[in-house]
Formats: structure tokens, sequence, C-alpha cells
């Protein structure tokens, strides 16, 4: 059974200032005056510099913010340069994403990354895991044993998997515009949401994300893709028009 909402999250990765409002005021008004809106979710995952002043500044907003990392202690700390997810809670960010490979690559263990979750479930934020293979891995047919170890390594049977959306990107699809061909992206998504059930032993599949390349282009491909929940867009994300147009090609 699929989740039928589906989400379209943007990750902003480093990019925006408070002149980039016009970017999110346009994706928001776009939402709200769409009709069947309410089948999608849109979350936007900007800077933590902006999550409050674009919040705070959108009227009639139908958007949710979220933030890209946070600092695995929670509370206040003698932390220089960090920011803990109540921190960002408290900015208005309800989404947080943990574990993306941009910070894997950066020396973000497993453990950490577990930290983080656990962190951010603490303050009963929605947390888009990231999962994925590198291409090596995926030439050498290691892509389910790698997302399996990723996720038994991060993620426990205790936490609250309402709170977890996992977001498959495939690390050599991420700004490359290559896209996993819908065969094998359609076997990956089935196993992850079939593994997660089988370890976790939940009754609800989990909803999973694909990201990586994302574009007007090749979302109604992808979204032959029944069993995706949705997307999670980096690049075309910090464009309104180029988020917008996914968003209508999906739907088309
Ligand atoms: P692109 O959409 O730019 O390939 O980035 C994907 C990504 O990393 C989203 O988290």
């Amino acid at each position: 059974m699929t989740n039928k909402l589906k989400y379209f999250i943007g990750n902003w990765k480093m990019f925006g200032d408070f002149t980039s409002y016009k970017i999110v005021n346009k994706i928001n008004q776009y939402i709200y005056k769409r009709k069947g809106a309410k089948s999608s979710k849109i979350v936007l995952c900007v800077p933590n510099t902006l999550i409050y002043p674009f919040r705070n500044k959108l009227k009639r907003r139908v958007i949710y913010f979220g933030a890209q990392n946070c600092y695995q202690q929670e509370g206040y700390g003698p932390f220089t340069g960090a920011v803990s997810a109540g921190m960002l809670k408290k900015a208005g960010a309800e989404y947080i994403i943990l574990g993306h490979s941009e910070n894997r690559s950066e020396g973000e263990t497993v453990q950490l990354i577990k930290k983080k979750i656990i962190s951010a479930l603490n303050q009963k934020m929605n947390i888009i895991f990231c999962i994925g293979e590198t291409y090596l891995e995926k030439k050498r047919g290691r892509t389910f044993s790698v997302i399996r170890n990723q996720i038994m390594s991060s993620l426990e049977k205790k936490f609250n998997k309402n709170k977890i959306i996992l977001a498959y990107e495939p690390i050599w699809s991420i700004g490359s515009n290559i896209i996993p061909n819908i065969k094998d992206l359609c076997a990956t998504i089935k196993f992850i949401k079939n593994d997660f059930k089988k370890t976790f032993k939940t009754r609800k599949s989990p909803r999973v994300l694909y990201g990586g390349s994302v574009n007007k282009n090749n979302v109604k491909m992808l979204s032959t893709v029944t069993e995706i929940d949705g997307f999670l867009i980096g690049g075309a994300s910090q464009s309104a028009k180029k988020f917008i147009d996914i968003i209508k090609n999906y739907y088309k």
C-alpha cells in the first residue's frame, strides 16, 4: 500500500538570503491557490538563518519549513557554532534533514547521525533521513546492503517511526542530472519499505522519498513509481518556477 500524501521537499543547501523570500512567497501562493493541494505537502528546508524570517513574513502560510542538519546535543551548551534541534524548532522548523550524503562525506558517522535523530525526535520534529549508495557500491551490486546498514545503524525499533521519512538519494544522482532507471528505482524503494517493515516490525510502510536530480522533465516518469511518497529536491528548489513546474508536471 502506498501512502497517498505526496511530499515535495526542497533542500536549499547553502543558498539564499533575505531577498530569496520572493521564491518562498511564490511557492506558497501557488500552493494556496492550487486546487487539490491537500494531497501534497510542501516543505522548504532553507538555511537556519532564513527559517524564522521567512516563516514569520509569509501570509496565509500553507507550506512548511525545515532545517538541513542539527547538532547532536540537545538544548543549549558550550558548542561554538552549533545549533540544536530545539533551537531550530523555536525558529519555526518542523522538519529536519539528517544523514545527507554531503554531511556524511564530511565525516558525519552513523553513530553521530543516530544521536542527531534522537535529539530531533525528542523535539517531536519530523525527520527526513537520507540514505543512498555511491556509484561504486551500485556497480558492485551493493545498493541494498549499503541501504540496510545505513538504516540499521542509525535507527532503532523504539524510535517513533511516524516521525521518520526516509529519503533515498543515490549519491551518484545528486546534482548530476542522472536518475536511476525506473525498474531499479522501483525495486530499491520496495526493498526499503519491506526491509524496514520487517526489521522494525511495523505494520505501516515507511514513507520513502526519492532525491537526486529531480526536475520538471523527469518527474512524470518518476511518478510512475507509485511507491515513492514524494521528492527531495535540491537545485531545482532554489527557483520558484522550477519547483512549481515539478509539482505541476507531477500532477499533469
Ligand atoms: P539535486 O536535486 O540538486 O540533485 O540534489 C538532491 C539533493 O541532494 C537533495 O537533498
